[in-house]
């Protein structure tokens, strides 16, 4: 009963979420600090007979305040079920399931190949692309889609590689039908700068998504290009930096003919009612989150030099985790994932050849991060 596709399918892992209490909580990327008093103070408030009601079919209020924010219009906004939808919607709308299902195509364009009169689909039309290593959704979707994929290594230190040793690799796709760009790039936390993904997209014919989850803990954003050309969109969540997680909301911004295309094909109701209420209040309140920012952004720097001290390789990061290797010795980053879950703390550990020696940690508050030292000290000692 069930396709064969999804029989053979390897489902997406998410972070541990524990049902033990007490624990320190440095696996997914969550933000530390709660939302805005007033966000709770307005979904609270929400929470009556209106629960009833279908939400806003279109996120319009949302859509209309991030278009401000972003100085665009809503048309360039589509929002999701996080970002993790408007990701998976981005592989439904540009990529074709498989090459040469030409049975899929309208009497008129199977009369246009027949002729000759239009191309037949290509390899790339069905490809799926992104940096490796780097969120790993993108492969699942891929395979949920019967897509394609081309992963294609980043530098050894995670840097990204230029357009000139892309196509020296030949591994690259420049037509691939979507490219996803994680930016910061996760697990490695590593920022890249705006005018090398300009390039990078500029020698692109296919779409590319810019997947800014983790953008307001770095240096530089990419906005802008997502609305100087047509191909280009910028994911966004406020999921990470706005502490909302729980309410899954995330978007695009891109051009209005991609952003009309991924609206026909979402749900008519994707976005719950108190998600879209709580991101407006979010929006209306981005002192108190700015200020959360800030002290992330001291918190990573401060951990990362005090695991240095311990011996640890800590890569830079511009996002709220960074990527660390433990001390050499007989204790593998596997090893010490157990270590430190005795000791009451989760982090995360990828199981990949370029990472696997590595930790990823999200930076919680000074208190934890004080309490991961502490731990890894006795770990060290022991
Ligand atoms: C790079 C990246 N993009 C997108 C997401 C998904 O975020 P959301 O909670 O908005 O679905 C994540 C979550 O871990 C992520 O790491």
């Amino acid at each position: 009963m069930i396709r064969p596709l999804v029989h053979q399918l390897h489902a997406y892992v998410p972070g541990e979420q524990p049902k033990i209490k007490g624990l320190i909580k440095l696996n997914t990327n969550e933000n530390p600090y709660p939302p805005s008093p007033r966000v709770l103070r307005v979904v609270k408030a929400a929470v009556d007979g209106r629960l009833r009601l279908y939400p806003n079919p279109t996120a319009q209020l949302l859509r209309e305040k991030l278009a401000k924010l972003h100085k665009c219009k809503p048309e360039n906004i589509i929002v999701g079920n996080g970002s993790d939808e408007v990701l998976a919607l981005a592989v439904r709308a540009f990529v074709e399931p498989a090459v040469g299902q030409a049975s899929r195509l309208s009497p008129s364009k199977k009369e246009k190949l027949a002729t000759g009169k239009m191309p037949a689909l290509r390899k790339s039309d069905s490809l799926v692309q992104y940096f490796h290593p780097s969120y790993s959704l993108y492969p699942v979707l891929a395979d949920i889609h019967g897509a394609a994929r081309n992963a294609v290594p980043l530098n050894p230190n995670f840097t990204l590689p230029s357009v000139a040793e892309l196509k020296k690799g030949q591994v690259w796709d420049f037509h691939a039908a979507l490219t996803f760009v994680t930016t910061p790039n996760a697990p490695s936390g590593c920022g890249y700068a705006t005018a090398e993904l300009e390039k990078l997209c500029r020698a692109m014919s296919g779409v590319v998504v810019l997947d800014e989850a983790y953008v307001d803990f770095a240096r530089e954003n990419a906005m802008k290009l997502a609305l100087k050309y047509p191909h280009v969109l910028v994911a966004r969540t406020f999921s990470k930096a706005y502490s909302l997680c729980f309410q899954r909301v995330g978007y695009f911004v891109g051009h209005p003919e991609l952003i009309a295309a991924l609206d026909k094909i979402r749900d008519s109701y994707n976005v719950n009612g108190l998600g879209q209420i709580a991101a407006v209040a979010t929006l209306e309140d981005l002192k108190y989150y700015r200020a959360n920012f800030r002290k992330i952004v001291a918190t990573r720097e401060e951990l990362s030099r005090a695991l240095t001290l311990l011996g640890f390789r800590v890569l830079p990061s511009q996002t709220n985790f960074i990527l660390a290797k433990p001390p050499g010795g007989t204790l593998t980053a596997k090893d010490w994932l157990q270590k430190l879950r005795e000791k009451k703390i989760l982090v995360r550990w990828f199981n990949y050849p370029e990472v696997k020696d590595y930790l990823r940690i999200t930076i919680g508050t000074p208190a934890e991060a004080r309490a991961l030292v502490k731990a890894a000290k006795t770990i060290l000692s022991s």
